[in-house]
């Protein structure tokens, strides 16, 4: 017999050793799989993402599902379907050049491609900034914007990018960016992109330091392409935290200012468009006596006073002798019987929120003047 092994004992063994190596690789991920604690939360990411990418492109071209890996999945699940957005333009009073100006920025480079190639000078923006006092609009402005575009619109939100051990939070920031390329056009909204890129100082975390820095080379290699359309769009109330070479990068900002009397009225127009206010409601003098308000303001100026009315009308009821069995026996409805907003309610309710704007030092103590 001859000494070593036959042809068909090495292929025997070739192939088990190949089946055996298999098995334990398998196993192995399989095993590494289970033990990583990310990986429901992967799986999660994934079904929400295939479901919202299938949802929004149903009316463009379609983005290939398998070719996203699981950290641009993780970002795809925080993409906004311009369909579910409700806020329009309409929506937002006192603003209109600047949405005009924004719209021509923004929104018709990415649906008029071909009027912006033929020049280099003509690139659209791919940092765009918004900011201003809070309240006044940038987060309403930004959601428009995404419906109106109707392009794929990432809605950042950086705290998905900085919980995740270091290591997985770089490979997700980077797949923000090689997830916007792919569904290009798309805009990047991060609000409040002062907490996470503000001005780079020795307190910094090494490994924040190092996101921001890698966050703006991504950047950059966005801004190296004339073709790709990819706009990051920031809204901060604090410009002035922000670290220069973002606001170097951010080349088109939108000051969203506090609004001023005319704007004032606007707002409280568009407001109680569509509440029952009876006739004695002046508007205008509301406008006028509201310096310092912001739009989130006024609209809690107005809340407050719509619901005076239906305090009133319990309190009424309460002491009232024909108790409501007794009202609605006789055919009347329950919210026919509120009284509309009146300018009591106004009155009332903007001294009540001018107390507590000076209390809080939000607006100087010789501004208390009355409305009349
Ligand atoms: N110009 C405006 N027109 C209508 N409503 C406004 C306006 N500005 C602010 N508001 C109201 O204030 C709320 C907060 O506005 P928001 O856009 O979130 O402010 P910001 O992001 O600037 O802090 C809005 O939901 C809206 O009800
Ligand atoms: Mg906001």
């Amino acid at each position: 017999m001859e000494p070593g092994f036959s042809r068909t004992e090495i292929v025997s063994l070739v192939v088990r050793l190949t089946l055996v190596s298999a098995v334990t690789f398998w196993s192995i991920k399989w095993l590494m799989n289970q033990v990583d604690p990310t990986n429901k939360s992967k799986k999660k990411a994934r079904k929400t993402a295939e479901e919202q990418l299938r949802r929004i492109a149903s009316n463009k071209q379609s983005v290939q599902i398998d070719k996203l890996n699981d950290y641009e999945m993780m970002i795809a699940a925080h993409l906004v379907n311009p369909a579910d957005i409700k806020v329009t333009w309409e929506d937002i009073a006192g603003l209109e050049s600047l949405i005009q100006e924004l719209r021509e920025t923004v929104i018709l480079p990415i649906q008029r491609k071909d009027l912006f190639l033929d020049s280099l000078l003509t690139t659209p923006p791919k940092g765009v900034l918004l900011h201003g006092p809070p309240g006044c609009g940038k987060t309403l402005i930004a959601k428009a914007t995404a419906r109106e575009a109707g392009t794929y619109f990432i809605n950042l939100d950086l705290s998905i990018l900085t919980d995740k051990w270091y290591g997985e939070s770089q490979k997700l920031a980077a797949a923000v960016f090689t997830l916007a390329v792919k569904l290009q056009p798309c805009i990047i909204f991060i609000d409040e992109i002062d907490s996470f890129l503000r001005a780079r100082n020795s307190t910094d975390h090494e490994a924040t330091a190092m996101m921001k820095a890698q966050f703006m080379s991504l950047w950059d290699g966005l801004n190296s392409d004339a073709n790709c359309t990819v706009i990051i769009m920031g809204a901060t109330n604090r410009p002035q935290d922000l670290d220069r070479a973002i606001l170097r990068r951010m080349p088109a900002t939108f000051h969203v200012p506090m609004p001023n009397a005319a704007q004032r009225m606007s707002i409280l127009s568009l407001i109680l468009a569509n509440e029952p206010t009876s006739d004695d409601l002046d508007i205008e003098a509301v406008a006028k006596s509201t310096d310092g308000f912001s739009g989130s303001d006024l609209r809690e100026l107005c809340r407050n006073a719509a619901v005076y009315r239906v305090r009133d009308f319990v309190r009424q009821e309460i002491n009232s002798s024909l108790n409501r069995r007794q009202r609605l026996d006789s055919g009347e409805e329950y919210h026919d019987a509120l009284r509309p907003i009146t300018m009591d309610d106004l009155k009332f309710s903007y001294s009540k929120m001018r107390e507590s704007k000076i209390h809080c030092g939000a607006l100087p103590v010789q501004s208390r003047i009355d409305l009349d």
